[in-house]
């Protein structure tokens, strides 16, 4: 979908547009101007920052591709962009019941220490860490939306786990965030068009590891024969979880992942007022949803998804700060 007017179209209605895909963190600095130092040349870290540049442009680019052009937006009887809090609510409350751990509960467990702290970052309900919570770590919660982190601390209150709770933006409220043994970040990225700066941030919080959860495919990637067939707009197939990793990889990550599939939980539009919600995301209103259902009818929305568990350790770093003389 391209337009000049267009806005985001977000999963959660917000998206961070923050700074630029380009800016290097404090490691990849010092990284660049060791190298530059000892060549005398920027040949090798020309070509890191030019992969990162090509992979965190692939990725802004990419979701930049799902803006909703201004005319069909400004068409809209609703705004499109809206989140329902008994989804997260919903997620978490389910995190806690189900009697498995997922594979990036696991994850996360597997380097944290007894009584140790997790830092859930775009906590929505808590579906990341109140589980870890409740087997005894420390959390701290942050997401840009109030409304959010009073579900956070309500879930977290009866089930007995203590929480802290940041409300803002991720990473500009970075600064005033405490470090973790364990970072988490589950069902966010898609809504960060800068996603290197973003990951910085997660990655010098964490102690000892970052877990990042995210879907194969973009969340909304199930409306694209809808929006084809209703507006005639071609949404792009990417960014894929593939893309995501490709950041991490060009940040000297050393990501690790696993493949796995879970019950749809993030959408919120398979319930029985589902066709009126993909009708609100699709900007139109009840004198369409006859041409809306037999679309639907003939692609359902999924009920099961692919996802991706994403990680990396502290002490897997491909480039070591302490590695490194000071500039
Ligand atoms: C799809 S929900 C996922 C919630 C939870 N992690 C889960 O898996 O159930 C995304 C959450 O991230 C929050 N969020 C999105 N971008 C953010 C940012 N840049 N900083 C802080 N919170 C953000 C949203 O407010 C929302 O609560």
């Amino acid at each position: 979908m391209r337009d000049a007017a267009a806005s985001r179209l977000g999963t959660g209605g917000t998206a961070a547009l923050v700074g630029s895909p380009f800016v290097l963190g404090p490691s990849r600095r010092r990284a660049a101007a060791l190298d530059e130092r000892e060549n005398g040349t920027v040949s090798k870290d020309e070509v890191a920052v030019t992969e990162l540049g090509r992979a965190a442009r692939r990725w802004s680019d990419l979701l930049q591709g799902w803006a909703i052009p201004g005319p069909v937006l400004a068409s809209a009887p609703e705004p499109p962009y809206f989140f329902d809090p008994e989804v997260f609510e919903h997620a978490a409350a389910e995190a806690l019941a189900r009697d498995v751990d997922t594979v990036s509960d696991s994850v996360a467990r597997e380097l944290l220490p007894a009584g140790g702290s997790v830092l859930d970052v775009g906590a929505g309900g808590g579906a990341a860490s109140l589980r870890l919570g409740a087997g005894g770590a420390r959390v701290v919660g942050v997401d840009q939306s109030r409304e959010l982190l009073d579900v956070f601390r309500s879930l977290a209150s009866s089930a007995g786990v203590r929480v802290g709770a940041f409300e803002g933006s991720w990473p500009e409220i970075a600064g005033s965030v405490p470090s973790a043994d364990v970072v988490v970040c589950h069902n966010v990225v898609y809504n960060v068009a800068c996603l290197a700066e973003f990951v910085e941030a997660l990655d010098a919080h964490a102690k000892r590891r970052v877990v990042v959860e995210l879907t194969a495919e973009h969340p909304l990637s199930w409306t694209r024969p809808y929006w084809k067939a209703l507006h005639g707009l071609v949404v792009p197939d990417g960014p894929t979880a593939d893309d995501a990793v490709a950041v991490l990889a060009a940040l000297g990550l050393a990501p690790q992942l696993q493949r796995w599939t879970r019950v749809v939980q993030m959408v919120g539009e398979t319930g029985p007022d589902g066709l009126s919600k993909i009708a609100r995301r699709l900007c139109i209103g009840p004198d369409r949803y006859d041409e809306l259902r037999r679309v639907v009818a003939e692609v359902p929305p999924p009920t099961r998804r692919d996802v991706v568990t994403v990680w990396w350790d502290k002490r897997r770093r491909a480039w070591s700060d302490s590695e490194l003389p000071p500039v």
